[in-house]
């Protein structure tokens, strides 16, 4: 689902990420919009339905769950490639929604403590360099109460496509930073959200998950 850029001498993963992403963005929709089709179907749906309030839709990528969320939510994206954002605004002004797109790492977001009731990830924490710091960044900007949902592909459960699974990891992390076999559940719960609901789909590789930062939690 990526282009490939190898590492550079002394580049930081996440300068890495945003090479990776700007040259990958030309031809992201028609090659998400496959697998859309075959692997993820239904998947921005489940997320839009759920979305309530000021959403931070996190790595927003191009911006396709935009058509999803609805009407009354307010939505903020936070970006690593300028290439993805920029796609991402055309996206928005085609559905004459009125988005805050800004450039942002996952890991260091640029917006207050308690300042969202939703925070939304797709896709993109199997790419994230640390994705337990980007769960605890969201966890800080989420209101006491405010939901997190996540949808992402994980390792299988059915042992023979969790070996190919890490057998093509062994390929893309180094060619992309891209996993296929890590499981953001486990850090969800040691960053102290409760978990409302979650769906493990084909074999096991989609998970979707529905927690909320408990009411009672400071950040
Ligand atoms: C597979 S794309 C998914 C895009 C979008 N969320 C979607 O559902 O189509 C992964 C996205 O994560 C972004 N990304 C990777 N690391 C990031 C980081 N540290 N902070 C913000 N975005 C990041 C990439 O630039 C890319 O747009």
């Amino acid at each position: 689902m990526t282009s490939t850029a190898k590492p550079r001498a002394g580049e930081t993963p996440a300068a890495r990420q945003k090479r990776v992403w700007d040259k990958s963005a030309p031809s992201y929709d028609k090659q998400i919009a496959f697998f859309e089709k075959v692997w993820f179907g239904g998947g921005r749906e489940w997320l839009g339905e759920r979305a309530q309030g000021r959403v931070l839709e996190v790595a927003i990528g191009t911006g396709r769950n935009l058509p999803h969320y609805p009407p009354g939510a307010t939505v903020t994206g936070i970006e690593l490639s300028p290439a993805m954002l920029a796609i991402a605004r055309q996206r928005a002004a085609g559905l004459g929604r009125d988005v805050d797109l800004r450039e942002g790492d996952a890991e260091h977001l640029p917006s207050a403590d308690a300042s969202f009731d939703t925070v939304v990830c797709a896709l993109s924490l199997c790419t994230i360099p640390g994705p337990a710091a980007a769960i605890g960044e969201m966890k800080r900007v989420l209101v006491p109460g405010g939901r997190l949902l996540l949808l992402d592909h994980i390792g299988s459960t059915w042992p023979p496509v969790y070996a190919a699974q890490w057998l093509l990891e062994r390929i893309t992390v180094r060619a992309a930073g891209e996993y296929f076999t890590r499981r953001q559940l486990p850090l969800v719960q040691a960053a102290g959200f409760d978990v409302v609901e979650t769906e493990r789909l084909k074999a096991g590789t989609v998970e979707r998950i529905h927690a909320v930062k408990p009411p009672d939690a400071r950040r």
